[in-house]
């Protein structure tokens, strides 16, 4: 889903060169090609969107959910560092355990509840071990083009159902693909690519006012503003879509999953602040686009 959101944004560039993988043409748990590929492109920049994002399962597969979201996210930062290349990398609100009503900011203590968030809390790990240079971004509750998510599976349950059972007891902040791979590209990617003297006449997004100063590596939070609950959130698309679905709030005990959820794994940007608009009109953005 953000892979494909980013290739969306930068696909068709002329004043860099771009390669884009999917895991048909590169798995990233096969570490010998992660190698070879970095060799022979040899890259300024790397975004990794790839990860085993299927929560419930990682309780099961907890081997391949560590070699994806730990291991090869080691490894990649590990070659980045080999050929100079500056890392963006996502990571997730799992990695806290949602105890506390305020969220937390950047360097809040992770402590995660499920295999999910400890595999991808690994990664972080192991990208600080292997390189100075990178960008971790956190964020949460996606919803966009490409991928299977709570937006496209409520309105696809609004023609089947009249009512709803929805979780109200985990609060986050639903974020909009679009509106976080536009303030990774203004804010992370834009200065390098000035600093780097292959974009020194044009800008990426030709409504960015002015070029920002490369922000210090480390970690970062960015979802849309404000927060809601699951139920919330649900009611919420079904008003903007003006679908007549009854949405009736119920505990997480009352909907078992394999892996435990955060009950409020808010993220506060404290680091670029203001920068990301509501969740509210982040949703409204992409009903009017695809709906
Ligand atoms: N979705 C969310 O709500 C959310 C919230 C917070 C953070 N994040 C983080 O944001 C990032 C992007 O998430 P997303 O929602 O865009 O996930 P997604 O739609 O599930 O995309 C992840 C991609 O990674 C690929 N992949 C998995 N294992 C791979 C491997 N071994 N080699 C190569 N590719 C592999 C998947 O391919 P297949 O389809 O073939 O498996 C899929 O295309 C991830 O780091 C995720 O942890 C997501």
């Amino acid at each position: 889903m953000l892979g494909s959101c980013f290739l969306k944004h930068l696909a068709g560039d002329q004043d860099f060169e771009m390669y884009a993988f999917d895991r048909k043409n590169l798995d990233i748990s096969s570490f010998k090609d992660l190698e070879k590929v970095f060799k022979k492109i040899s890259p300024d920049f790397v975004i990794n969107c790839a990860a085993y994002t299927k929560v419930d399962d990682c309780e099961k597969h907890i081997d391949e959910a560590f070699k994806v979201n730990s291991r090869a996210a080691g490894v990649i930062a590990k070659v980045c560092n080999q050929e100079n290349a500056t890392l963006i990398h996502f990571s997730t609100d799992y990695v806290f355990d949602g105890e506390n009503p305020n969220g937390y900011d950047e360097n809040s203590e992770p402590n995660p509840i499920n295999v999910y968030g400890h595999s991808k809390l690994g990664g972080e790990r192991f990208i600080k071990a292997y390189t100075d240079d990178y960008y971790i971004i956190r964020t949460s509750w996606l919803f966009g083009k490409g991928s299977k998510n709570f937006v496209d599976t409520m309105l696809k349950l609004s023609k089947e159902k009249k009512s709803l059972d929805i979780v109200n007891d985990q609060i986050g902040s639903p974020t909009y693909t679009n509106d976080l791979v536009r303030n990774v590209i203004i804010y992370f990617l834009e200065p390098f690519l000035t600093e780097i003297e292959i974009h020194h006449e044009r800008s990426i997004n030709k409504e960015t006012p002015e070029l920002k100063n490369k922000l210090p590596f480390g970690t970062y939070h960015l979802s849309n503003s404000g927060q809601t609950s699951w139920a919330d959130f649900a009611k919420k698309i079904f008003e903007l879509s003006e679908k007549k679905v009854k949405v009736k709030p119920i505990s997480s005990k009352e909907y078992k999953t394999a892996a435990k959820r955060p009950a409020c794994s808010i993220l506060n940007n404290t680091k670029v602040p203001d920068i990301m608009r509501s969740w509210e009109d982040g949703l409204a953005a992409y009903l009017k686009l695809h709906f």
